[in-house]
């Protein structure tokens, strides 16, 4: 957690602001001024938040790739396998969700008495807005009789669809919980598709479903990146594609990557996820040198434009307003909990 008493506060000179030249002093403390205050309303969202999760008996469960000031609101963070169990366990009367909209339906679906808030509903999800429901039962159609295994990267109807959910964390387990002469559909992630085949020995049909952020990563970059850094190890999540996984030394979700960077002796590495997750890294492994991997383009597009959408004063304004929150009718909860609790039941 961040300490407020580390902060600068509110209306204390800016160290730098009185020592301009001749002419510049008002300009200059003036800029102090807004800079101060900047850091000040920064502290009053936090203070007003905090003060809203004591009224309202409200938990922060957060994502590893929200902005670094939620992190540190939040009461836990972890991947998403983390945080369906972190909701599911909750006894606080409100959770909100810090993250994308499947995460916080997830939450709803494993704990439909809590009131789940959203920051900001648009936050989406490629694979998830990839993989329409008519279009996934349509698909299931095509192949009767095959256990249909979904990412839990998808809606609430295409898990009430599935007949058993995965995340990066266990998808391995839960393909290998299948029969071997049953034939899998594999949705909507199709390079955590492969990865698992290739891990499994298993083939499986898949969704032709990718990741905007993962797929961003630049393997000429990357390649390059490499010989600078010959000592730095590279790793990766799942969901990038097969030229960068097979250049990987470590493939795993986002906890387990966090574990690998903080654990392995190797002082640095490549880190092939969106870049969020360097806020835990580096104050875990304070020491190691944390390299983003590249995108293609000269661009943040290595960041989740569904993840940023959310900010402190969403965050804010959600817990005073109690809003948006997430709704679901009982059917379509209920249907989706069964491959849900079928996941939570292989993963240790
Ligand atoms: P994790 O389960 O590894 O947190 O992945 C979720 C996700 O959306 C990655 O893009
Ligand atoms: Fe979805 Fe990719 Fe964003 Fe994860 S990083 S939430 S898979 S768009």
């Amino acid at each position: 957690m961040r300490s407020l008493a580390s902060l600068p506060i509110a209306g204390q000179p800016v160290p730098g602001a009185a020592s301009a030249g001749p002419g510049a002093g008002s300009e200059a403390a003036a800029a102090g001024a807004r800079q101060a205050s900047a850091v000040g309303s920064t502290l009053d969202l936090d203070e007003r938040i905090r003060e809203l999760k004591r009224e309202r008996n409200a938990v922060i469960l957060a994502h590893f790739y929200q902005e670094s000031e939620i992190q540190e609101l939040a009461d836990f963070i972890g991947d998403s396998l983390q945080l369906s169990r972190e909701a599911q366990r909750t006894n606080a009367d409100v959770i909100l969700f810090a993250g994308v909209h499947f995460m916080a339906e997830t939450a709803k679906i494993l704990n439909p008495t809590r009131t789940v808030l959203v920051p900001d509903m648009n936050a989406g999800c490629s694979l998830a807005d990839g993989c329409p429901a008519d279009k996934f039962a349509a698909w299931r159609a095509q192949h009767p009789g095959a256990v249909a295994i979904s990412y839990i990267n998808c809606t609430a109807e295409v898990k009430a669809l599935s007949d058993i959910i995965c995340t990066s964390s266990n998808a391995v387990r839960v393909v290998q919980s299948v029969p071997a002469h049953q034939k899998i559909l594999f949705a909507p992630d199709r390079n955590l598709g492969r990865y698992v085949m290739k891990q499994t020995g298993r083939h499986m049909e898949l969704w032709p479903g990718g990741c905007i952020v993962h797929e961003t990563f630049s393997q000429r970059k990357l390649i390059a990146l490499r010989h600078q850094h010959p000592a730095a190890k590279l790793v990766a999540h799942p969901e990038c594609e097969e030229p960068l996984l097979d250049m990987a030394d470590y493939i795993g979700s986002t906890n387990a990557l966090l574990n690998f960077v903080v654990n392995d002796n190797a002082q640095a590495f490549i880190v092939a996820t969106e870049p969020g997750i360097l806020h835990e890294m580096r104050k875990r492994a304070p020491h190691k040198q944390l390299i983003a991997a590249p995108p293609e383009a000269n661009c943040a597009c290595n960041e989740c434009p569904f993840m940023r959408l959310n900010t402190l004063e969403k965050v804010c304004h959600a817990l005073e307003r109690m809003e948006p929150r997430l709704e679901m009718s009982d059917a379509l909860r209920e249907a989706a909990r069964l491959p849900l609790e079928r996941m939570l039941a292989l993963s240790p």
